[in-house]
């Protein structure tokens, strides 16, 4: 099996009505070249999940929830459950964020919890790793995210059920990124984790790589052996850069 790319945005807490004219402008610039080549993904805030799978019906682009609560349903004022997100229209979801794991003090436990949440309603689930600044510099990196993988990533989990984003702390929204040797080496670490865990699966999983990912610097972060495809935050906010970035794989 061939790992199919995955360009992934994620808007976070951006958007209203009107910026989903961005989200139709990603739908009307996937084109056949971008199709044969790679899978489109936007996570909109949840507000405006239901409204985004409506604008894109037809385009082949998929929406997802950048979040979900454990369980399908129950008194848990402000959350919203995977089933939910299914029920809006999503066909992913990211857990494990770690503006997630850093705001909402979520650790590997919760996010598995999560993970599994998306799992149950069918829910293809993105789950986050990544390391700190000080613990880069530390040099622990790898011991990280192997860490975070153990504890976030369900038993049940698939290659066709789940996609792990690589995404250094640091390297998120700051116009940091990782050198390509050290994106290789975090994204072979990961394959190995994965492999030694799932076998097959693990070798099929997509990684994609995230954190400051822009046009201009996409070709060297995620055309790489083991990076699969692109979490992008600030980015997939213009359809132009969007597009842009999904590019290099054509
Ligand atoms: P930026 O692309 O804005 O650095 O954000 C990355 C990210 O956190 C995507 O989930």
């Amino acid at each position: 099996m061939t790992r199919r790319p995955l360009v992934a945005g994620n808007w976070k807490m951006n958007g209203l009505k009107a910026g989903l004219s961005e989200l139709e402008a990603i739908g009307a610039g996937y084109s056949a070249a971008l199709k044969a080549k790679s899978d489109f993904l936007i996570c909109p805030p949840v507000t405006l999940v239901a409204e985004a799978a409506k604008a894109v019906t037809g385009k082949g682009v998929f929406i997802g929830g950048q979040d979900c609560h454990a369980k399908a349903s129950g008194p848990h004022t402000g959350d919203v459950s995977a089933e939910m997100l299914k029920d809006a229209g999503a066909a992913y979801v990211i857990v494990g964020h770690s503006e997630r794991r850093a705001d909402h003090g979520e650790s590997d436990a919760v996010v598995r919890a999560k993970a599994e949440a998306g799992l149950r309603a069918g829910l293809v689930t993105i789950v986050c790793v990544g390391e700190r600044r000080e613990q880069r510099e530390a040099g622990k990196a790898i011991a990280v995210v192997r860490e975070q993988l153990a504890g976030s990533i369900p038993d049940a989990a698939t290659a066709a059920t789940v996609v792990v984003a690589y995404e250094p702390v640091w390297a998120i929204g700051t116009g940091l990124t990782p050198t390509k040797a050290d994106v290789a080496d975090m994204h072979k670490a990961i394959r190995e984790t994965l492999g030694q865990r799932f076998g097959a699966e693990g070798q099929n999983t997509r990684i994609l790589y995230g954190g400051s990912v822009k046009p201009e610097n996409a070709r060297d972060l995620i055309i790489q052996p083991d990076v699969d495809g692109a979490l992008i935050g600030g980015a997939s906010l213009k359809a132009k850069d969007f597009l842009g970035i999904a590019s290099a794989y054509i």
